[in-house]
């Protein structure tokens, strides 16, 4: 069975959406998009909780959100339970959030000048493990936070 993502994004992020799923499913990953689908003016808050929602119906290997920036969706999806949404500035940024920070979610900004193609980014996110050991402790700590 093909490891699945789930994508969500608002306006800010739609351009960058296809480019993400055309790489997830070259890289072998089904993925469910939850939108949006159109150009128009959409609540980031919202296609975090849709993109969430989904994730928690259980199957997914992680998440991606996309808006403008980046930090709208993001700071959303990390308000909910369960969730930690790291916003990648380079492919090393991406590779220590799994490694170090066993994220679930991944976000990225549709206005942003990445120094490196989204597709690298993704990839090093995609091909990192997490390290365990030492940061097992501070993941289970940062997790407990929820309060
Ligand atoms: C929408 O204009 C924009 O504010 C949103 O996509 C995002 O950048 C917010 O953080």
């Amino acid at each position: 069975m093909a490891a699945k993502v789930v994508i969500g994004v608002d306006h800010g992020g739609l351009h960058i959406k296809n480019v993400i799923i055309e790489h997830l499913e070259q890289r072998g990953f089904e993925v469910k998009d939850v939108g949006v689908f159109s150009e128009e003016s959409a609540d980031y808050p919202d296609k975090a909780v849709d993109a969430v929602k989904e994730f928690r119906r259980g199957g997914y290997d992680f998440g991606v959100v996309c808006c403008g920036t980046g930090i709208g969706i993001s700071i959303s999806a990390n308000k909910m339970k369960g969730i930690t949404c790291a916003m990648p500035q380079n492919s090393f940024a991406a590779q220590m959030a799994r490694e170090h920070n066993n994220v679930n979610f991944i976000a990225f900004g549709g206005r942003i000048d990445y120094t490196e193609p989204i597709e690298k980014i993704l990839d090093s996110f995609i091909d990192a493990e997490f390290a365990g050991g030492r940061h097992l402790r501070r993941v289970k700590k940062m997790n407990n936070l929820e309060i």
